[in-house]
């Protein structure tokens, strides 16, 4: 697919919890080899409108397209499938299973195997293959969840707060990993770290109370001080 080409596409969505209303009218896409952020305050909605996209979540109301193709309705696996992967906030890893193993599940449905990506953008994990991943530290985890998403050659990956509670030097390495990834695959990183934010993102959505407030310029031509104003 060529630059700039628009991949993932949601319009005027619209997701409740019960009667509790979370999302109002969203619309937020992502282009071709774009890091596209989403920042906004606890709360705001973040993790819902990722995991509407991913399929965790029916919205009330209106469409998520990936090339041109609709995914509302569709399963988490499926839309997985179709190449579009969540990483999710919690860090959840199958403690009694091998680094190796909690890797491999993450092509369970696609069998795609890419090893040399996983361990060419983290190399400390080829170090813990073999060790339960329940005994690691929460940088390490961070970097499973990431090899595990991308093992499969997704065309999008959507990643909820990646370097929150992470010291500054695996932030640093996640940057460039971030930003490397973006060559072959479109990304939408949730985050509150907004000098990482606004330092390689190519697009910033501001979230606040369920609704897009606003959408500012990546790339150095947003600021962290500008970019906090409408959080
Ligand atoms: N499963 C759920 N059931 C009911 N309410 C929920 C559920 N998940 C989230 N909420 C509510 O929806 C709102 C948005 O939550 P969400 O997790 O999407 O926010 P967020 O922007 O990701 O916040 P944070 O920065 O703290 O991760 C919050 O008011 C939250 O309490
Ligand atoms: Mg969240």
């Amino acid at each position: 697919m060529s630059p700039g080409v628009n991949l993932l596409e949601a319009q005027k969505l619209n997701v409740s919890y019960g009667e509790a209303r979370v999302l109002f009218d969203v619309d937020f896409r992502i282009d071709d080899r774009e890091i596209v952020a989403c920042v906004g305050r606890n709360g705001a909605g973040k993790t819902t409108l990722l995991r509407t996209i991913a399929g965790f979540v029916k919205p009330v109301s209106g469409t998520v397209t990936a090339d041109g193709t609709s995914l509302v309705g569709l399963p988490a696996y499926a839309i997985a499938r179709r190449g579009v992967k969540y990483v999710p906030q919690d860090k959840k890893v199958f403690a009694d299973l091998t680094v190796r193993e909690n890797l491999e599940l993450g092509s369970y449905a696609t069998k795609d195997y890419d090893w040399d990506q996983v361990t060419g953008y983290f190399p400390k994990l080829k170090v813990l293959m073999d060790r339960k991943a329940g005994h690691l530290s929460g940088g390490e985890r961070q970097m499973l969840m990431i090899g595990r998403a991308i093992l499969g050659k997704p065309r999008v990956l959507l990643v909820d707060e990646p370097t929150e509670g992470l010291a500054p030097g695996i932030v640093d390495q996640l940057k460039e990993v971030f930003r490397d990834l973006s060559g072959k695959t479109a990304l939408a990183i949730v985050e509150q770290n907004l000098p990482l934010v606004c330092a390689i993102s190519t697009r910033i959505y501001a979230m606040k109370e369920g609704r897009i407030v606003a959408e500012l310029p990546g790339a150095g031509a947003t600021t962290p001080v500008e970019c906090e104003q409408y959080v």
